[in-house]
């Protein structure tokens, strides 16, 4: 059976990308943002994934507002990348696993969430750049997108969200192979791009999320979107991911790691990874 080893959320600036590729990670603007990510590179290394499930909201690159599914998966043998509007250098394609996703598809179905089936799919920053960030310079393991809408409201709640995860941790545990799989959420913390609130930051509630998602994730399905959007801005409803990626954590969960860091862009980054305890023991040598 799959090892469900952890997960980790974090932000996806287009402007880290823009950095990453500009070679700029030890300037001072860059630096107290890059080094939190030591630790979750250890992570990495100790815990040896052999696939992630990549939480992650399309920005208009696959899916524009003509068509938005409120859940939607990968199942290719690829994922290509393209520009979409951010003018970042493209990607590689990133290696997909189907017959991980076409296993999710049919446990999800079955629990009766409907996601899109999407056997071609482009990925955009939210993929990308978190992929970079955690895999600097080399290639992720291979991945399944699974795409929320945090885009075109009605988003789906927090509540569903966080069942959608639970449900992928479920999955992820019933996988007959002998594979390690993390999840890995993209997005927030609190940022607002435009409008009133343009440049809207709330650390105390981004604060109160890093807390939540570890020691008691379902607390936070009790906001409603308008709170949500109220709280972390309209762009940081993208904590939906997060909230997702926490009700993945079947078991007994752990934190390993928080960085947060002011500003990135107009973006309060957040870095998180959580260790789920009853994988410990199956750490390779
Ligand atoms: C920014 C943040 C995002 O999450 C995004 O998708 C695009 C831009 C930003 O802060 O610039
Ligand atoms: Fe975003």
């Amino acid at each position: 059976m799959a090892t469900l080893i952890g997960g980790i959320a974090v932000s996806h600036v287009p402007a880290i990308g823009r950095a990453i590729a500009d070679r700029r990670q030890d300037e001072p603007y860059w630096k107290p943002f890059f080094d939190g990510f030591g630790l979750a590179h250890d992570w990495l290394d100790r815990m040896k994934p052999d696939a992630v499930v990549v939480l992650y909201n399309d920005h208009g690159l696959n899916f524009f507002l003509d068509k938005m599914p409120t859940f939607a998966i990968g199942a290719a043998p690829s994922y290509a990348n393209a520009d979409e509007g951010w003018g970042l250098p493209v990607h590689a394609p990133f290696a997909g696993r189907p017959d991980l996703s076409w296993h999710l598809i049919e446990r999800l179905v079955g629990e009766e969430f409907d996601l899109t089936t999407c056997q071609e799919m482009l990925v955009d920053h939210a993929f990308g750049v978190p992929m970079e960030l955690l895999w600097p310079g080399r290639a992720p393991p291979p991945a399944v997108p699974v795409c929320i809408n945090t885009v075109q409201h009605p988003l789906p709640s927090a509540r569903r969200c966080f069942r959608l995860g639970q449900a992928l941790g479920r999955a992820i545990e019933a996988w007959p192979e002998d594979q390690r799989v993390a999840v890995i959420a993209t997005g927030g913390l609190s940022h607002q791009l435009d409008g009133a609130r343009a440049g809207f930051i709330n650390k105390a509630f981004d604060q109160l999320c890093l807390d939540k998602l570890v020691s008691d994730p379902e607390a936070l399905t009790g906001y409603s979107t308008r709170e949500l959007v109220e709280l972390s801005g309209s762009q940081g409803v993208e904590v939906l991911m997060w909230i997702a990626m926490s009700g993945a954590m079947t078991g007994r969960r752990r934190r390993v790691h928080t960085h947060y860091h002011i500003p990135i862009s107009n973006t309060a980054a957040g870095l998180l990874v959580i260790e789920n305890e009853t994988a410990r023991a199956t750490v390779p040598a």
